[in-house]
C-alpha cells in the first residue's frame, strides 16, 4: 500500500468507525481449471448474498491453499490489498497465528462448511453469505473491490472464483 493511501485508511477510520454502508453492486465469476477434479454446482450472487458450491470429484482433499488477492479501486489505480497464498490446512492446525485468516474466518464461519485442517472428505460449500464489509479483517472505504481466489487442490491450480464489490455509505 502506498503512503498516501494507508493515511487515507487512518483518516477514514477515525472519522468513519461509527458509520455504516450499504452494498449497492455484487458479481461472481467461478472457472473451474479442471472440471474432472472440481466442478461449481452454485455461483451466484445477489446483493445481498453469495452462494459457491464446489463439487471435489476426486476426495478427499489432501492439501488446499488459495493465491488470494483483494483490489480496491482508488481514483487512481487498482490498490492490491491482501496478496496473499492462504495454506488452508496450515492455518487451521494452527490457529491465531494468521491474523488476517482468522478475522475473515471468524466473520464468515456460519456460513461456509469447512472448520477443520485436512484432509476434507466433503465439498466446499459456501451458503448465502451476507454481502457486507464486516466480512473484511480491516475497516474500509465506500468503493469498488474486487477479491480473486485461485484454489489449489491436492498440489494443482484446479479453480478460480474472481468476486466485485461495490460499496457506498448509507445515507
Ligand atoms: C444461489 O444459489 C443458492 C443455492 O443453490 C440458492 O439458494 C440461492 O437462492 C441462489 N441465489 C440467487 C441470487 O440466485
Ligand atoms: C475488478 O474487476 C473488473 C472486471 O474484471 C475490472 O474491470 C476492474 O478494473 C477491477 N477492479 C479492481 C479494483 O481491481
Ligand atoms: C501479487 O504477488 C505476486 C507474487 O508476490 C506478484 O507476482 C503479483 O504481481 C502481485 N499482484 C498484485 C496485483 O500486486
Ligand atoms: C465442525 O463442524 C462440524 C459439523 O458442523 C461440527 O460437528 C464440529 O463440532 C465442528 N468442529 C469445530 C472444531 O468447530
Amino acid at each position: 500500500m502506498g503512503r498516501a493511501i494507508i493515511w487515507m485508511w487512518l483518516i477514514n477510520i477515525f472519522l468513519y468507525q461509527e458509520a455504516t454502508t450499504q452494498v449497492v453492486g455484487v458479481w461472481i465469476k467461478c472457472v473451474s481449471y479442471d472440471p474432472l477434479f472440481g466442478v461449481f454446482q452454485t455461483c451466484n450472487a445477489s446483493t445481498s448474498d453469495l452462494s459457491i458450491y464446489i463439487k471435489w470429484l476426486k476426495l478427499p482433499v489432501t492439501s488446499l491453499k488459495g493465491d488470494v488477492l483483494l483490489t480496491y479501486q482508488s481514483a487512481f489505480k487498482p490498490v492490491s490489498l491482501i496478496n496473499a497464498t492462504w495454506d488452508i490446512c496450515k492455518l487451521f492446525k494452527n490457529p491465531g497465528r494468521h491474523y488476517a485468516f482468522h478475522r475473515m474466518y471468524s466473520n464468515i464461519r456460519s456460513f461456509v462448511n469447512i472448520n477443520h485442517s485436512c484432509p476434507y472428505n466433503h465439498d466446499l460449500i459456501i451458503s448465502s453469505l451476507r454481502a457486507e464489509r464486516t466480512i473484511l479483517p480491516f475497516p474500509v472505504f465506500p468503493g469498488k473491490y474486487n477479491v480473486t481466489v485461485v484454489i489449489n487442490a491436492n498440489g494443482e491450480k484446479r479453480v478460480n472464483v474472481k468476486a466485485g464489490i461495490t460499496l457506498f455509505w448509507k445515507k
